[in-house]
């Protein structure tokens, strides 16, 4: 049982860093798995070509950053395994929710960033606590990894606020 579902069922307490740390990847690794699987659904419920491609390259991405995780897992000799992460199963359920609905197309695609970035802003706040943590647990290689995840988050936020700005909202009816 993760960390995380020990807190809820109150049988463990929140006693150390390496341990949230730990949980905190955890919960990392579930949040690229899932992303892994909804973006190309989102890349194929987009109608813009450039934003389909930005969802695919994520995607790949992605695919990446779990393996970053999997070094992590890897280096502190703890076994690979996901944690339930509430917040973006949440997340990609609304997002299965605009992927479905009918409707002007660009404004879907608008609704799509929007979900998109929210997801994107939740890693970028995950990652730096978690690189954070690293850093206060001595673990600066890991620390570099994790940070290398960031900047890669960060990058697929700015490209889609290009994306919405240049190319989506104006062609949005409003
Ligand atoms: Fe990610």
């Amino acid at each position: 049982m993760g960390l995380m579902e020990s807190l809820k069922a109150g049988t463990k307490s929140l006693d150390n860093m390496e341990d949230l740390f730990i949980e905190k990847l955890k919960m990392l690794y579930d949040v690229e798995d899932r992303l892994v699987d909804a973006l190309p659904k989102m890349a194929d419920a987009a109608a813009d070509a450039q934003l389909k491609r930005a969802f695919d390259e994520h995607a790949e991405v992605s695919r990446r950053q779990k393996e970053r995780l999997a070094w992590c897992f890897d280096w502190l000799n703890v076994e690979a395994e996901t944690s339930t992460c509430e917040a973006i199963k949440g997340m990609i359920s609304d997002g299965e929710v605009i992927m479905k609905a009918d409707g002007d197309p660009d404004v879907k695609d608008a609704a799509l960033i929007a979900a998109a970035q929210g997801v994107e802003h939740y890693e970028i706040a995950e990652y730096g606590a978690a690189r954070t943590f690293a850093s206060r647990l001595g673990l600066d290689d890991i620390a570099d990894l994790l940070q290398q995840t960031l900047d890669e988050e960060a990058q697929t936020d700015h490209k889609l606020t290009d994306l919405a700005a240049s190319r989506v909202n104006p062609s949005a009816q409003v």
